[in-house]
């Protein structure tokens, strides 16, 4: 469905996103019938979610917002001189702040531009595509509502010649290796020979930066982490007493990743009405909520190799946490 809007410089396209209580109350009871328990990340996201997720972008301990919103401060000139004229299509938007400092550039060369977000969240989307035509004279907004993870090529939906894809905050490193490289393959086969795919991605490093990047003082992850059982109950009927579990973070050396989980303090007894289902646990066992991937430079170059891309250019902080890389086709 394209909706034309009474501003000529913004379109909304839409496709059709599975109703989120139906997918929501299926992940759950999949998800807490496996042997280790475990659910997407992605329902961390709910409005309290998403708050405390900027809470733990401004927090000390978290470098990865900082990393890669410096990489964009320093060379967002050089990444534009790259994509040129190319529309900008980003998927999971957001409130597209880090994209700004790109977004400024395409403005500064004083030519029309077309800005394309793609996200799971219609009210995201309006109201970023809406503040985004106030500051920027010259971009056409062409917003997509769709859910892209696992399907990337839903920006076939959009009416565009040559794209610059981009996928930032190092939200690829959230997909299972083999989601990674389903996701690369399928964005490399909806690139045309001059389109170029912007990636931003965390960087291996030491666990003593890794874990409390993930388990800060002030307990704000801890939080995000445990608003995932407020949701249960509050949106399936769910009757966790949120005090009996607690947030843990670990650095999982052998697949390169940091894991959260909910580790049950007691052996208890939860009734979910919406999945009609009690489910038990053990004192000590968790439900594995998050993993959030590392890569290094040739493991970054070694997925896109695989997606039949080339890696041409790299970005990086000072410290050399994170990294940006532009890939173009093979
Ligand atoms: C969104 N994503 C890239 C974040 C990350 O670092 O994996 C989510 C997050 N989880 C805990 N803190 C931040």
């Amino acid at each position: 469905m394209t909706q034309m809007t009474g501003n000529e410089r913004l379109r909304f396209y839409a496709m059709s996103v599975q109703s989120h209580r139906q997918t929501f109350a299926r992940d759950v009871a999949h998800g807490l019938a496996a042997p280790q328990k475990c659910l997407p990340p992605k329902y961390f996201y709910d409005e309290r979610g998403s708050q405390l997720y900027e809470q733990i972008c401004n927090l000390p301990e978290y470098y990865p917002y900082r990393s890669e919103r410096d990489i964009f401060i320093a060379h967002a000139s050089e990444m534009h001189a790259e994509i040129e004229s190319l529309a900008l299509v980003e998927f999971g938007s957001g409130s597209a702040t880090k994209t700004r400092h790109l977004l400024a550039v395409y403005e500064r060369a004083g030519r029309p531009f077309t800005y394309c977000p793609v996200d799971i969240s219609s009210t995201m989307l309006r109201e970023t595509a809406a503040e985004l035509l106030r500051a920027y004279r010259h971009v056409t907004v062409h917003a997509l509502h769709a859910d892209f993870t696992g399907r990337p090529d839903v920006v076939r939906r959009l009416p565009l010649e040559k794209k610059a894809l981009v996928f930032f905050g190092s939200s690829l490193g959230n997909f299972t290796r083999e989601e990674s490289a389903v996701f690369l393959r399928r964005t490399a086969a909806i690139m045309g020979p001059e389109d170029v795919f912007l990636l931003g991605i965390d960087l291996k490093k030491s666990p003593e930066i890794l874990v409390p990047a993930y388990d800060d003082a002030q307990g704000v992850t801890a939080a995000f982490n445990l608003n995932v059982l407020h949701r249960m109950n509050r949106e399936l009927g769910g009757q966790f007493d949120v005090r009996t579990f607690e947030h843990v973070a670990l650095y999982n050396d052998e697949q390169g990743r940091i894991e959260m989980h909910l580790r049950s303090r007691q052996a208890q007894q939860v009734p979910i009405a919406g999945i009609e289902q009690v489910v038990s646990f053990a004192a000590g066992e968790t439900i594995h909520t998050e993993n959030s991937y590392k890569y290094t430079v040739d493991d970054v170059r070694e997925l896109g190799h695989h997606a039949n891309l080339v890696l041409r250019r790299t970005w990086f902080d000072p410290q050399r946490y994170f990294l940006l890389a532009l890939f173009r086709p093979l």
